[in-house]
């Protein structure tokens, strides 16, 4: 029994490793399911380096196989001395030159790849669309600048475009990556802006995640890249450009939350119009497929989140207990009010939270 379970142990834990790892193939958040210009540059060098990787892999073991077999020390030879060989031109410049060749043709591609994923040729032409992204303990902000409109969390782009990002950090450094459409940067405090795009060919939410360790709640810092046609993605900008901070909220307690909203909040939050400052601009906060981006969107959710954000995001700089939770649910059923958009509502999320 024991030799059996041995012999088939490491067969289960493959089968167990394999299960695991087909959660790494989630839609709109895998890397080895591209959805974008970047991600695919990315995925076909992935393919060139293992295919290279099986390869050599496969002729040294091959090698190494058949001098195991070939050589091996047969009965009545123990004392044979084989002939020593020292220096063979012929395999060495054998064995100098397949490596070379195999890193020409990974290192052709991928240099290849560097620079046409450095692009920025377009970026300022006519039409074509840049998104200033700012990280931030533990959130991020779009400002479209041109649109003169600004929100965070979830960033809008329309589909096959080339969508460039100017990227900098408010506190420490932080890092951009949707690994469905492209690949990750940094963004940075201080004076570097670093630039990257995103060109998504598929409609849909892809997931976005804080890929540099930057405080307690690095790993809450989501975000969504929110896909949609370039026709429905200019309803949006119109409908974020119409937002109307002073309209009044249909229910009364959405208007008693609004003016504590506007008592309390305002110094660092904003609705609508471009950006914010220190907190996010909550304009289209009801549209948002999360809260504070990991939160269900239920109201409950939002009043614990207003009122003890530490304990949902250790170490933001929201302040804890600013309001009282009876106030938090009349701020809450305002915020909820504020769907200005129904735009990218249809679209189908997939997250790795659920
Ligand atoms: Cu921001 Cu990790």
């Amino acid at each position: 029994m024991r030799g059996w379970m041995g012999k088939f142990r490491s067969l289960f834990l493959f089968g167990a490793l394999t299960m695991f790892l087909t959660g790494c193939g989630v839609d709109n958040i895998s890397a080895l399911k591209p959805k974008g210009y970047g991600s695919e540059l990315l995925f076909d060098l992935m393919l060139i380096s293992i295919a290279i990787m099986i390869f050599v892999f496969v002729i040294v073991m091959a090698i190494y196989a058949f001098v195991l077999l070939r050589y091996r020390e047969k009965k009545g030879q123990e004392h044979i001395v084989p002939k020593q060989t020292e220096g063979n031109k012929a395999l060495e410049v054998i064995w100098t030159v397949i490596p070379i060749i195999l890193l020409l043709v990974l290192a052709i591609p991928t240099v290849q790849a560097t620079f046409d994923l450095a692009d920025q040729s377009t970026q300022g032409d006519e039409g074509v669309l840049t998104v200033d992204v700012t990280g931030n303990q533990y959130w991020w902000q779009f400002d479209y600048a041109d649109q003169e409109i600004s929100t965070s969390q979830e960033i809008y782009i329309p589909t096959n475009e080339r969508v460039y990002l100017n990227m900098k950090a408010s506190d420490v450094i932080h890092s951009f990556w949707v690994p469905a459409i492209a690949g990750k940067m940094d963004t940075i405090p201080g004076e570097n802006m670093n630039t990257m795009y995103l060109e998504a060919y598929e409609e849909g939410v892809y997931e976005g995640f804080c890929a540099e360790l930057c405080g307690p709640s690095h790993s809450l810092m989501y975000f969504k890249v929110i896909a949609v046609s370039p026709d429905e993605f200019d309803q949006w900008v119109e409908d974020m450009q119409n937002i109307d901070p002073e309209a009044t909220p249909e229910t009364t307690t959405a208007q008693e939350g609004q003016e504590l909203f506007n008592n309390n909040c305002m110094s660092c939050h904003a609705i609508g119009g471009a950006s914010a400052g220190v907190g996010p601009n909550l304009g289209n906060f009801a549209n948002r497929e999360k809260i504070a981006g990991i939160l269900q969107p239920s109201k409950d959710n939002l009043v614990d989140w207003i009122v003890h954000p530490d304990e949902v995001k250790p170490g933001n700089q929201m302040p804890a207990e600013l309001v009282s939770e009876e106030d938090a649910a009349k701020i809450a059923d305002y915020l909820l009010e504020l769907d200005h958009s129904d735009v990218g509502n249809d679209l189908e999320m997939q997250s790795v939270e659920e």
